[in-house]
């Protein structure tokens, strides 16, 4: 199939790179030129395992093209996929310009049927403003085109995307046009061979079912981080609280690890995306406004553990920071704990010496060059006159450094483990002090 993908981001590039894969002919529209000139010249702009290789595969086979120009990807595909980004507005609410300037650039220059599928995050009614956007801009031209709007929600997880899309749980198609349904078959037929993996459903409960998802699981992740404070307090282990409840079935171990908080690009702007639309429509979210509220706070707690420990004198103070992405295997920064975490040691008159094993470009990026902020080449060269050691990403790297080297190289003897990568006694023995989340702390060695 001809497919066109608006957007060349974490999804975009990785459903035009999956889908070419499979042998589709796959353009991808950025309107970065920058992004799509690397791409052009073989290289990728952003950290995936495995997507290098197979955006080069697919592009030197022919399957595989990029391009900044909107009207090239509309005259190639019958299918033309959003993908861009739906980041939050100053109200929290998705904002959706992008999303409808994509569907004007569609509009603009269509000369036949299309099936637009909309990949991208969207509260509930955008698949009508989709629609209606499409459907202005064609009367402006004159022209009378068909076209159907579907909603194609995207599961991928950062850091295991290719494994995400090629090997799908749920493929979620909100449409109930037979002929949209027949070309969304024929897309995910070659991901679908297993066994049944495609659920068809009216375009608000597909749009609504994204949210559902990062919702249900940011809502996990809260519920233990409210958890952990009060195991703290309580003087409990969440660690075995955690497996304590995670062997119930009915719960399960996945997403129930308490930390420094959850970032990345998708639950923060998501969750608060989703209580916006309720409130729009009249619905006060509780649940979902807490969900939130929790993750806010908890993404403050290691900067309040710091800065206890330094009685609040943390002016001139260093800390070696280890992680700097919202989560391993990936270099995305977006909403990242670690972002608090420096911000608040800078406002405190503290520098940070970090480091990630593939966020530093995008550190860099953001941060620019400034004096309270060294990124460093690895995790040892990190402690080098740092005062005290924290953790925010489980990288596997980080899960079993040597604690007495720690130790000697920290001028104070404490580990802030924001995502309870350590085993307090192991540190404790070292004649370090383990700060955790919710964990008990070892009898000292
Ligand atoms: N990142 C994830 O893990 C993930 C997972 C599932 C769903 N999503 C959703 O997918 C959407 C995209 O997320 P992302 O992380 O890939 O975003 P991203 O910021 O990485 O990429 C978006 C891309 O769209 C491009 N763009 C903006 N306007 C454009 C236009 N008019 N035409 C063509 N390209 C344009 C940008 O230049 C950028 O390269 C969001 O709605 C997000 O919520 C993301």
């Amino acid at each position: 199939m001809k497919v066109t993908v608006f957007g060349s981001g974490y999804v975009g590039l990785v459903t035009g790179a999956c889908l070419a894969e499979v042998g589709n002919k796959v353009i991808c529209v950025d309107v970065d030129p920058a992004k799509i000139d690397l791409l052009n010249s073989g290289g990728v702009p952003i950290y995936e395992p495995g997507l290098t290789d197979m955006v080069k595969r697919n592009r030197e086979a022919g399957r595989l093209m990029f391009t900044t120009d909107a009207k090239t990807g509309v005259d190639f595909g019958q299918i033309q996929c959003i993908a861009v980004g739906t980041p939050p507005d100053e109200d929290g609410s998705a904002d959706l310009q992008y999303v409808l300037a994509v569907a004007e650039s569609i509009a603009e220059h269509m000369n036949g049927f299309k099936v637009v599928v909309d990949k991208s995050t969207v509260p509930v009614g955008t698949g009508d403003k989709v629609a209606a956007r499409i459907r202005e801009t064609l009367t402006k031209r004159g022209a009378k085109i068909d076209f159907d709007v579907v909603a194609n929600p995207e599961f991928l997880k950062e850091g295991a995307a290719i494994g995400d899309f090629m090997k799908p749980e749920r493929i979620v198609v909100g449409t109930e046009n037979p002929r949209s349904i027949r070309v969304m078959r024929e897309l995910y037929g070659p991901f679908n061979r297993n066994h049944e993996r495609l659920l068809f459903m009216d375009i608000r409960s597909a749009e609504l079912t994204k949210y559902a998802a990062n919702s249900m699981l940011a809502t996990k992740i809260s519920f233990m981080n409210e958890l952990s404070n009060i195991a703290e307090i309580l003087g409990a282990d969440i660690e075995k609280v955690r497996i304590g409840i995670g062997s119930d079935p009915r719960i399960g171990f996945q997403f129930i690890y308490p930390g420094c908080g959850y970032g990345g690009s998708c639950f923060p702007k998501d969750v608060q995306a989703l209580e916006k639309t309720a409130l729009e429509v009249g619905y006060r979210p509780e649940l979902l406004h807490a969900v939130e509220a929790v993750n806010h706070r908890q993404k403050e707690l290691l900067f309040n553990k710091i800065s206890n420990y330094f009685d609040g004198r943390l002016r001139g103070k260093t800390v070696a920071l280890w992680g700097l992405a919202f989560k391993p295997n990936t270099d995305d920064m977006r909403a990242a704990s670690s972002r608090t975490l420096m911000e608040a040691l800078w406002d405190a008159g503290a520098s940070v010496r970090a480091f990630d094993p593939v966020a530093r470009e995008e550190a860099e990026r953001i941060y620019g060059q400034r004096g309270d902020l060294h990124i460093c080449g690895n995790a040892d060269e990190a402690l080098e006159g740092a005062d005290v050691l924290a953790v925010v990403t489980e990288w596997i790297e980080f899960r079993s450094p040597d604690f007495q080297e720690v130790r000697e190289k920290l001028n104070y003897p404490a580990i802030f483990d924001g995502r309870n990568i350590y085993d307090p006694q192991a540190v404790t023995s070292a004649g370090l002090i383990h700060y955790s989340i919710g964990r008990r702390p070892a009898n000292p060695a």
